[in-house]
């Protein structure tokens, strides 16, 4: 079956927009306990993006994720030294490489794995070398594929968004397909997401081959609010085994 991995950012941008700075209280949403739910659900990852600006996920979130789920730990990062350094400390079970812009309400596009080969393929190696897995998130387009096996990754992470925003098409899936199998030719192992949702991830399920997990937050975080985050992965768990 395809596996989920659940982005968590979002129960973090919920504390940030009222817990900032310390206080004397103990800020709420705790990122921790949301993974623990997620986790009782069944989903077989946690996904965390911790940004340059800090927006939603901080560093502690991010030791505290490693030290304390049972799953598998997945950090998605822009290839900024900083981060990158954070990234050898913590030691995630992976790394999703992911282009970053301080003014984008959520990442926009996929790496431009084949203009950066040079700094993505010295941090792939630095990565791998501690033991931590690398995908690369990029476009369904064939060159940034090749290029990602060029770099070492071991995975690819399809981005999903042009296939969601453009309302679950056809045309974007087949891209989709397309560049999976070219990932399966090239040795890489494939994982999709962005923009995924209850409506329109069985077809993606359907139709991908060689799919290894899913990476989705904000349709599990939103339909969270309204039944609570075990039952929300349960479903989206759901949705996946019925496809
Ligand atoms: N995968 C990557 C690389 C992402 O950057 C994001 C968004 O943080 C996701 C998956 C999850 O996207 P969504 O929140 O739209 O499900």
């Amino acid at each position: 079956m395809v596996r989920l991995g659940v982005n968590i950012d979002h129960v973090a941008t919920l504390r940030q927009a009222r817990y900032k700075g310390p206080g004397g209280v103990t800020p709420e949403p705790d990122p921790v306990a949301a993974a623990r739910e997620v986790e009782a659900a069944g989903a077989h990852g946690i996904t965390v993006h911790l940004r340059e600006d800090r927006r939603h996920i901080q560093d502690h979130d991010v030791r505290q994720l490693r030290q304390s789920i049972r799953s598998r730990l997945n950090l998605e990062m822009a290839d900024i030294p900083e981060i990158v350094e954070i990234a050898l400390a913590v030691k995630p079970d992976e790394v999703c490489l992911v282009p970053e812009k301080r003014l984008e309400v959520t990442t926009e596009g996929g790496l431009n794995v084949r203009t950066a080969e040079k700094s993505l393929r010295g941090t792939v190696a630095r990565l791998r070398q501690a033991g931590i897995v690398v995908s690369l998130f990029v476009d369904a387009d064939l060159e940034q594929i090749a290029a990602s096996a060029a770099v070492g990754g071991n995975y690819v992470e399809l981005h999903t968004g042009s296939y969601a925003n453009a309302g679950g098409s056809a045309a974007e899936l087949r891209k989709l397909v397309a560049a999976a199998e070219a990932a399966h030719r090239h040795g890489l192992r494939v994982n999709a997401g962005h923009g995924l949702n209850y409506v329109n991830t069985p077809a993606v399920v359907r139709a991908v081959p060689h799919l290894d997990t899913l990476n989705t937050g904000h349709a599990i975080v939103s339909r969270a609010v309204f039944v609570g985050l075990r039952q929300a992965v349960s479903e989206m768990l759901e949705v996946i085994a019925r496809a």
